[in-house]
């Protein structure tokens, strides 16, 4: 199950809001077969692993998953049909799917088909990989983190607004590896945008990570549409940003110019001076064009958006980098 969750992860950056799911096919306590859900619309884990998987199938061969292999039909085919046709004798899973439409179904129909189903196996683990997907499902939207450096002395800036670095080497690397590394998106507010120039990718100790890997989508929210054209994230890093505004500033010329260059422009109705929550996660969830949704954000500052996501009780997890200044 750990090798599960780890190919698993291949997927993250390109899953959309679908779940990470990694599979293996294990004999005589070796894995012989290995598939995982590579992208939106593309076959799942254990499809992936069966259609790839040229042996011939004996009955005491066991196939592990990190979610109930899925009975529905939606953009690929039920994955149960697969797993009777190629006569997999036992599976054993991860959690079961959070989804309306799959809720332990799965598992059932299997078990009904004489396959001996054995799960959940290492449940918090697999539900803590695909807690964007059990958001998602059970809070209609995506997991948010936010997260926050300050000095001892509590400061987030310098007085005049000015950035001001206070996390060490080992704790950017920390917060570059693994917190960018497991959220699908990380959101600002264009106030630090302004202020920062902010390029919001992922590096380890000033060195690039792998082209290979992964980097979230950048989110700037800004309802007044003031990011600079000349800014990092819409010049530089235009490919993956997505700028949120208010649906009137759509037609400027400014919209096109940003679209031009990659950046998504995506139009959210305002409730008083902030974005109404509820339009903004069925933006963010639904998949248009080459956007196939998020659903997990970090979300990075400053203080008003932090504010905001707080007030609105959408926050499901915290973390406080405190730091001398550098
Ligand atoms: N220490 C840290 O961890 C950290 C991290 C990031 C930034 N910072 C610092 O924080 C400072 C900037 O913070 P700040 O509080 O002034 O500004 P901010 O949070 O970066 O941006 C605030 C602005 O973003 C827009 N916005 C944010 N949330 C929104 C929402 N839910 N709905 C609609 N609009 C939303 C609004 O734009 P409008 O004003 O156009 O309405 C809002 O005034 C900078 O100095 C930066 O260096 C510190």
């Amino acid at each position: 199950m750990h090798r599960c969750l780890e190919l698993a992860a291949r997927g993250r950056g390109r899953v959309g809001v679908n779940p990470l799911v990694g599979s293996v096919l294990v004999r005589k306590g070796s894995v012989i077969a290995e598939g995982w859900h590579e992208g939106f619309g593309l076959a799942h884990a254990e499809r992936a692993l069966l259609e790839r998987f040229k042996g011939t199938m004996e009955p005491a061969d066991v196939l592990y998953v990190n979610l109930e292999p899925c009975c529905h039909h939606g953009k690929t085919l039920p994955c149960i049909d697969l797993i009777l046709e190629k006569g997999v004798k036992h599976v054993v899973y991860g959690m079961q799917d959070p989804a309306e439409h799959a809720q332990g179904k799965g598992i059932l129909t299997l078990r009904a088909a004489g396959v001996d189903v054995r799960g959940p196996v290492l449940p918090e683990l697999a539900a803590r990989l695909n807690r964007g997907f059990v958001s998602l499902h059970t809070q209609g939207r995506p997991w948010v983190t936010l997260k926050m450096a300050r000095t001892r002395a509590g400061a987030v800036s310098n007085v005049d607004g000015s950035p001001l670095k206070i996390t060490s080497r080992e704790q950017d690397a920390w917060a570059h590896e693994f917190l960018r590394g497991t959220h699908d998106a990380i959101i600002v507010g264009v106030e630090t945008v302004l202020s920062d120039d902010p390029q919001l990718t992922r590096r380890i100790l000033n060195k690039k990570i792998d082209h290979d890997s992964y980097h979230p989508l950048r989110i700037v929210l800004d309802p007044n549409f003031r990011i600079p054209e000349n800014a990092k994230l819409v010049s530089e890093f235009a490919v993956g940003t997505i700028v949120v505004t208010a649906p009137g500033n759509i037609m400027q010329p400014k919209c096109a110019s940003l679209r031009g260059r990659g950046v998504n422009v995506f139009p959210v109705p305002l409730d008083g001076r902030l974005f109404d929550f509820a339009a903004l996660w069925k933006v963010l969830i639904t998949s248009s064009g080459d956007f196939h949704g998020v659903v997990s954000a970090l979300v990075e500052g400053g203080r008003r958006t932090w504010d905001a996501f707080r007030k609105a009780r959408v926050v499901d997890e915290e973390v406080l980098l405190v730091g001398d200044e550098y």
